[in-house]
């Protein structure tokens, strides 16, 4: 298809699509029978973000236990220790997602507590591969299937203070004999596996500007990280990433594939950038550059075996290289695709950095912003970098169907947050329209993207229940179902969760 073509009949779907939104019967006909059968509805969770009882059942501790204990670190210094407690609660909890006519529930697996010094010479721990066998069983008394994250940044300190974590490649022996021991003991129960969970967010947050755990960065980004290397260190963790990854694919493969009958994916996460002058050729180059390193650095690799050209021309050595046996491994590893998304950016050239104080941020060469002239690309949301953007879901959909062969995909995280806010009654706290219409105009344009021929199988919420988001600790409540950590962390349904099952009423 031609660009002119292709960008006519994208117009052309695009008053289409209008012309249906404005229909107003359009809400009650649009819902799951809109989709293609066996589509998947989930929602999902994160083992750090819900579980607690962190040093409960025998678990070892990961860099995020400690990473919380830090003072400073994160907002309030609020942690995971409880969390949801979701670790003693997730009966009642899998009986609210029931009621919500979901098919499937999206967790993590918590590394240490499988393996409590991140490595097999440390043992298995009996009491936490128990835990998950009750919680899959859990999950498939419901009637949902369980979509099982292997890894949700929740490294094993052991491991961080032994070889320094993802920075070394003796993680990726690790890493694998961790996956392994998931397949042999759940794999004939969970067909449906990701290794990585938004490498991106591990690998820049933890790495370049070090507001994640491990927390590092070069001192001229910040001087409240560990020391590190902005110019260097996120590249060479992404790259035992990717190989962990593929080596983990390898031996399910191998080894489980056929007698399980599974798939396996990896989830990577991308905003959706506009240019910010739509002609002007360098903001264009400046929003192709934004894609190759925030999503291309690890599609690529998978999918074409080779980082993307604008990263290997201008990185030089600062990028690892993968040699002739490695690329074999890493093409192709993958049987679907899982994208988070959650915003739209303009997007501007920025010059090249000085050289003297390079980092994986600057190296991009683009700035991006969620307004142009003062007007915001769609509603700002309550977590500032947030735009409410649902058009740019379609167009990472269709981008990732033409750059990525066309591959299954699943929309893996999706959603909106509001504030957590103490004087907001109750009742009124339980007033979520705001998310209801962000998922009902994302999920349009997922529909609209599966009728233009892309492939998705599936869509997920981002967030089952309120829980800890990282650096801005309970700051924020993305969960369908409200948590009242005031009052021993009740669940109360919001409105969006009662939307969702009638949405989803079989
Ligand atoms: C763990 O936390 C301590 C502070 O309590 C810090 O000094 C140490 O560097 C942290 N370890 C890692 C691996 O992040
Ligand atoms: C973005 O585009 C607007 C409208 O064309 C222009 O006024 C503004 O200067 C641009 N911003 C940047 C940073 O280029
Ligand atoms: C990019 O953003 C930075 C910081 O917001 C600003 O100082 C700089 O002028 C911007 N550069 C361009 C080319 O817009
Ligand atoms: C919390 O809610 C109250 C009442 O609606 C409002 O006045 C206040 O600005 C809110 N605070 C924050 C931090 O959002």
């Amino acid at each position: 298809m031609g660009v002119r073509t292709g960008m006519a009949k994208r117009l052309l779907s695009a008053v289409l699509l209008v012309a249906a939104l404005a229909c107003s019967g359009a809400h009650a006909k649009f819902s799951r029978h809109s989709f293609p059968k066996g589509f998947v509805f989930g929602t999902g969770s994160a083992a750090y973000q819900y579980e607690g009882a962190y040093k409960e059942g025998g678990k070892g501790l990961s860099i995020w236990d400690n990473f919380t204990h830090i003072p400073g670190k994160i907002l309030n210094n609020d942690n995971g220790d409880v969390a949801d407690d979701m670790y003693h609660r997730y009966k009642g909890d899998l009986q609210l997602l029931k009621d919500m006519n979901m098919d499937a529930f999206r967790f993590s697996i918590a590394w240490t507590r499988i393996l409590p010094t991140g490595s097999l010479s440390g043992g298995i721990n009996k009491e936490g591969v128990a835990f998950y066998n009750n919680l899959i069983n859990e999950v498939i008394a419901k009637g949902l299937k369980p979509f099982v994250t292997i890894f949700h940044w929740d490294t094993p300190l052991a491991l961080e203070e032994k070889y320094r974590g993802f920075l070394s490649e003796k993680i990726i022996k690790d890493y694998v004999d961790f996956a392994e021991v998931c397949f042999k003991e759940f794999g004939d129960r969970v067909k449906d596996w990701t290794t990585f969970n938004e490498p991106w967010t591990y690998a820049q947050r933890g790495y370049a500007v070090g507001s994640f755990a491990p927390g590092r960065c070069s001192s001229y980004v910040s001087k409240s990280c560990f020391p590190g290397d902005s110019a260097r260190e996120p590249y060479i963790v992404t790259h035992h990433i990717i190989l962990a990854h593929a080596e983990a694919v390898k031996l399910y493969r191998a080894k489980y594939q056929k007698p399980q009958g599974g798939q396996i994916g990896i989830t990577v996460v991308t905003n959706w950038y506009v240019p910010n002058n739509t002609n002007s050729l360098s903001d264009k180059k400046a929003v192709q550059r934004s894609l190759d390193y925030v999503y291309g650095w690890f599609l690529d690799p998978i999918v074409h075996g080779a980082y993307p050209g604008t990263m290997t021309s201008f990185l030089g050595d600062r990028l690892p290289k993968f040699t002739p046996d490695q690329v074999k491994l890493i093409k192709g590893s993958y049987d679907f695709l899982g994208v988070n998304y959650y915003t739209g950016y303009y997007t501007t050239s920025a010059p090249a950095p000085n050289g003297l104080e390079q980092s994986y941020d600057t190296d991009i060469r683009a700035n991006t912003s969620g307004f142009r002239n003062g007007v915001p690309i769609g509603p700002p949301e309550f977590v500032s970098i947030f735009f409410n953007y649902p058009a740019g879901l379609r167009e990472l959909l269709l981008y990732t169907a033409r750059r990525y062969n066309n591959p299954v995909i699943y929309v893996t995280e999706n959603g909106i947050a509001e504030a957590n806010n103490k004087s907001i009654p109750l009742k009124e706290a339980l007033k979520d329209g705001e998310r209801i219409e962000f998922h009902y105009k994302h999920l349009q344009y997922v529909n609209h993207a599966i009728r233009d021929g892309v492939d998705v199988r599936g869509y997920f919420t981002w967030t089952f229940m309120d829980c800890f988001e990282w650096g801005d600790g309970y700051l924020d409540r993305f969960g369908l179902i409200f948590i009242d950590r005031l009052n021993g962390l009740k669940r109360y349904r919001k409105e969006s969760s009662y939307w969702i099952e009638n949405f989803l009423k079989r």
